[in-house]
């Protein structure tokens, strides 16, 4: 996974300070969790999963962490969200999952992190940014198109559940 300094971040709505960090391994099980918590059965990561998508090469990703001590999530963790992304150097970059637990949705850090990801993409000089969004998923449906993602195609059957996925792309410019 690469490596970043940390940037921190101090949200427009609700002024709740936020961190921005890499992903370490030590976060893999609490990623697991909010995993869980923001996806239904069969569209969430197993653990197994989870590890793998962290662990292969091009792989990197970013949490954000809520300052707000008195008013930590359950469990006690600091983590609101995280995303996962992969990127073959010069080629197309995709976003693997991107998770706000849902008390903390709505003050951009979504947005945030997939600023983070974005730069890492043009870094790499990536051309082409991919992601897979479930057709029934118009929150998220929505929060990509902000970021200039259009749908590519529809995925029939992609996920366990039987549920279709939309393909979304964004091209960035030269
Ligand atoms: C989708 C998700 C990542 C958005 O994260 P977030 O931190 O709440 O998003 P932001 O606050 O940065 O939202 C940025 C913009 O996206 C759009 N947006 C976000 N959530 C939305 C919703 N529920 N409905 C409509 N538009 C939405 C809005 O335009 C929003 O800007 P605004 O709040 O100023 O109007 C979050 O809802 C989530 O984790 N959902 C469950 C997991 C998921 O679906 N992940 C993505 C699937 S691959």
């Amino acid at each position: 996974m690469d490596s970043n300094t940390r940037n921190n971040t101090l949200t427009p709505m609700s002024k709740i300070h936020v961190s921005i960090r890499p992903i370490e391994k030590s976060d893999f099980e609490t990623l697991c969790e909010i995993d869980q918590a923001c996806f239904p059965p069969g569209v969430a990561y197993s653990t197994w999963e989870m590890r793998w998508f962290l662990t292969r090469r091009g792989a990197f990703g970013f949490l954000a962490e809520v300052g707000d001590k008195e008013n930590l999530p359950p469990g006690g963790s600091p983590i609101a969200g995280f995303i996962v992304a992969w990127k073959v150097q010069g080629k197309a970059g995709h976003i693997i999952t991107l998770d706000i637990l849902e008390r903390y949705r709505r003050l951009h850090i979504g947005s945030n992190l997939m600023k983070k990801v974005e730069e890492e993409f043009r870094k790499a000089e990536i051309r082409v940014a991919l992601l897979e969004v479930s057709v029934n998923n118009t929150a998220a449906q929505e929060f990509y198109k902000g970021f200039g993602y259009k749908v590519n195609e529809r995925l029939k059957n992609y996920y366990p559940t039987g549920e279709d996925a939309l393909e979304m792309a964004r091209w960035f410019e030269e």
